[in-house]
């Protein structure tokens, strides 16, 4: 049995993920849906007319994270062909704001989730890959330069990037394929509501005026899978985003943070 195993699937690109991969994916049996609201996996689950299942589950939490590692084994001892197909790690959130402005709280759960879940749920994953399986990594056109007053965000996505680029070297004598998937704004998914709601700030304008070029979240699934499909490290999925990848690698940080703070102000 080959599973696609997606995090952060009920709602935004996880969704679109799912969607894809029910409609368009070969070779897959059974898609796992994993998030913390059950009852929109259930949704997710309900419309995509492919075998699911569905875990519950909060990735930062530990006893969680042991809960799901004994749920692959028992896959694993029930059925001796499991396999993860497709491993996509969409969970992840961001808060705009600078260092007063995003709490102590969501600075360090930001590196919880987009840093060190990512890295455990994969390391969880890899034992059941071979030759031929496929991780994606949804990082961001944020990992391709310092980002102020989405600071905590974007290095976070800076880690998650250039983890994803070196396990691809590590795990390509085995033959599993590893992509980084870089999107700018994706304007149709709870990302920028999340990340523009700042509890402790409310009526101050948190950072970032606006969100122009917004890609669209199935634009990006599509793109994406391609990228993995064709066995690609690196996904830019839209124009913005392979425009940002490409002058980060000539222009100064300096002068990048500059256009970033013309950007952010003029939305
Ligand atoms: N939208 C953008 O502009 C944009 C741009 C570049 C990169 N990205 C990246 O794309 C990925 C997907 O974001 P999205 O745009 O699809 O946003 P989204 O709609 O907010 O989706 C985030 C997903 O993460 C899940 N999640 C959050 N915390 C979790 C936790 N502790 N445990 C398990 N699941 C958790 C959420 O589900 P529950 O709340 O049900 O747990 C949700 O399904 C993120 O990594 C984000 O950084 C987004």
């Amino acid at each position: 049995m080959r599973v696609a195993l997606i995090t952060g699937a009920s709602s935004g690109l996880g969704v679109g993920f799912a969607r894809e991969i029910a409609e368009k994916e070969k070779n897959i049996d059974e898609i796992w849906l994993i998030a913390r609201r059950r009852e929109r996996l259930e949704q997710v689950a309900a419309s995509l007319n492919f075998k699911t299942r569905i875990i519950s589950m909060d990735v930062t939490s530990e006893e969680a994270i042991n809960e799901f590692e004994h749920t692959l084994e028992t896959a694993k001892s029930a059925d001796q062909s499991f396999r993860i197909g497709l491993f996509i790690n969409c969970a992840g959130y961001g808060k705009i704001g600078n260092y007063e402005k995003v709490s102590r709280y969501d600075s360090a759960h930001m590196i919880d989730l987009n840093c060190k879940a990512a890295v455990i749920m994969t390391l969880l994953c890899i034992p059941y890959m071979s030759a031929g399986d496929r991780i994606v990594e949804i990082c961001s056109t944020s990992a391709f330069q310092p980002l102020q007053h989405l600071n905590l965000y974007a290095s976070s996505k800076v880690f998650l990037y250039n983890y994803t680029r070196a396990l691809r070297m590590e795990l390509l004598p085995k033959g599993i394929v590893v992509t980084a998937v870089c999107p700018w704004w994706v304007g149709d998914t709870e990302f920028i509501g999340v990340a523009k709601n700042n509890e402790a700030n409310a009526n101050v304008n948190a950072g970032v005026a606006g969100f122009p070029l917004a890609t669209k979240q199935k634009d990006v699934v599509r793109r994406a899978l391609r990228a993995s499909r064709a066995g690609f490290a690196v996904s830019t999925p839209g124009f913005m985003c392979f425009i940002h990848r490409m002058l980060g690698k000539i222009i100064p940080r300096t002068c990048m943070m500059y256009i970033w703070e013309l950007f952010r102000k003029v939305g």
